[in-house]
């Protein structure tokens, strides 16, 4: 088997295996910012891996190459997407590291397969690592991963970062096998975060529920027997988007006129607005159509002049918590059409299926307002993605506080999104914003965005990693 110098680990592969019914397979690109991030740092990267879940249950195909880069299927039975992936990812973390939006849901067979599906995961990331080369893990549903690899080859250097927010720690607490959770974390020489407040909030449960003391972003981790300790370092690094690739597509001559069709099989509205993210529970669009609706009634917006498109990628949908979201937000977008819409013309224009780049591009182009009413999220990619979508510097971002991107977005119009009077309030400002006002907002969002690109982002991360030492050397 042939060895990599970098091998990212993740849950998903950059695709997904689709089977079609005919038998046959077809790759689709994978959902989420993950993804979207890490697909365009590998391209850059010679000798690359990522150790994946090629998406659904089954024996994995064989390793094979993408885009210069070699993949890793990791297979997954279908009891073990059960109880891994739907259940201890994203029935027990996911809500409890997002704010217990839902209620975390915890069974304790579903942790005896995340540990064993995260040990499966290390095996394949150690035999495919070069001596001493530098594995990537990431995210909430690895957790285990670091410390797993570390005890298989002491040798590699070895990074984590988690995609999505870290709790604190009275809700972390509530966590069942908390503590191997974190042990599992510590097995990473760094540990990256989306805010500087997720880092601290690690600190603080690692000290609290460990008892291992840090100087600022610094942990020592006490030495197993004879082992010395180890220095761990835990900071944040705000992930971005693929800047370049996203403005390129953004002014393809192509893209422009797709975006002004857009708005013409729109019927030509005023003013569209639109909302793109993965139908979670996360992403508050009950908040965000329940504000729409009521401008709508208010009278306060025109369904002639305005209209709302909702792109809601479909995600977990064996969930019970996302069934029951996508019942509901299916049910107000019809009463809102229902009691609003024009003949011939939604007031919500609602699609759940997922669009390519290029269409995106296109509906971020057509936008004269995006609407990001996160309750809780990681970072937020749609906002950056906007943002670079803009190089003719029109178009207004709402954005909610409570996505990291707002730590950076500081020119968007920031919204506490639970507020739905001033959700309305903030979707009037930017509805009535003149051209000279959304100008000067999206220069300094631009200069945000194109200063802190993705590729930035992973230089820094695999900068500081590599900055830290081999563990059989003396640290830099
Ligand atoms: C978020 C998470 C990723 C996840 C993605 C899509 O971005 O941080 O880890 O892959 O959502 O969710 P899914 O469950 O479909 O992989």
């Amino acid at each position: 088997m042939p060895t990599h110098d970098l091998v990212v680990v993740a849950n998903r592969l950059p695709v997904d295996a689709h089977t079609e019914p005919d038998g046959s397979v077809r790759w689709v690109t994978s959902p989420g910012g993950l993804v979207t991030a890490m697909e365009s740092v590998m391209r850059g990267v010679d000798s690359g891996a990522w150790v994946g879940w090629a998406g659904s249950p089954g024996e994995a195909p064989e390793p094979f190459e993408a885009d210069g880069m070699q993949l890793y299927p990791v297979d997954l039975s279908a009891e073990e997407v059960r109880a891994y992936y739907e259940g201890f990812s994203n029935g027990t973390l996911w809500p409890l590291y997002h704010d217990v939006i839902a209620d975390p849901v915890f069974h304790r067979t579903w942790w005896d397969t995340y540990r064993e599906v995260n040990e499966r995961f290390a095996t394949a990331a150690a035999q495919v690592a070069s001596p001493g080369a530098t594995v990537w893990v990431h995210d909430y549903q690895l957790q285990l991963v670091p410390t797993m690899i570390r005890t298989q080859r002491p040798d590699l250097r070895i990074g984590f970062f988690n995609h999505i927010p870290f709790p604190p720690f009275e809700l972390f607490a509530q966590l069942p096998k908390r503590n191997q959770v974190l042990r599992g974390l510590l097995g990473a020489d760094l540990v990256g975060f989306q805010r500087e407040r997720d880092a601290l909030n690690f600190l603080t449960c690692v000290r609290q529920l460990l008892g291992h003391a840090h100087s600022h972003h610094d942990i020592t981790v006490p030495g197993i027997g004879s082992e010395p300790a180890r220095t761990v370092t835990a900071r944040a690094f705000p992930i971005s988007i693929d800047t370049q690739a996203v403005s390129a597509l953004a002014e393809d001559p192509e893209v422009i006129e797709r975006a002004r069709e857009l708005r013409r099989e729109l019927g030509d509205p005023k003013k569209v607005v639109v909302g793109v993210d993965r139908l979670d529970y996360t992403k508050g669009i009950r908040h965000r159509l329940k504000a729409w609706g009521e401008l709508l009634n208010d009278g306060a917006i025109d369904p002639h002049d305005a209209i709302l498109v909702q792109v809601a990628t479909p995600s977990r949908e064996r969930v019970d918590a996302y069934r029951q979201l996508r019942d509901e937000v299916e049910l107000t977008v019809g009463r809102i059409n229902g009691d609003f819409a024009p003949i011939g013309r939604p007031a919500i224009s609602y699609m759940h299926r997922s669009f390519d780049r290029r269409e995106m591009t296109a509906l971020y182009r057509a936008a004269d307002v995006v609407l990001v009413t996160a309750l809780r999220d990681g970072m937020n990619l749609v906002a950056k993605e906007y943002v670079a979508s803009r190089p003719d510097e029109q178009g207004v971002l709402v954005l909610s506080e409570f996505a990291g991107a707002a730590d950076e977005l500081r020119a968007a119009i920031l919204v506490n999104p639970h507020d739905i009077d001033e959700l309305k309030t903030a979707i009037l400002h930017a509805l009535a914003m003149p051209e000279d006002e959304q100008r000067t907002a999206m220069q300094s969002l631009r200069r945000q965005v194109l200063d802190n690109d993705v590729q930035g982002w992973a230089q820094s991360f695999l900068g500081e990693l590599e900055a830290k030492g081999r563990p059989d050397e003396p640290a830099a």
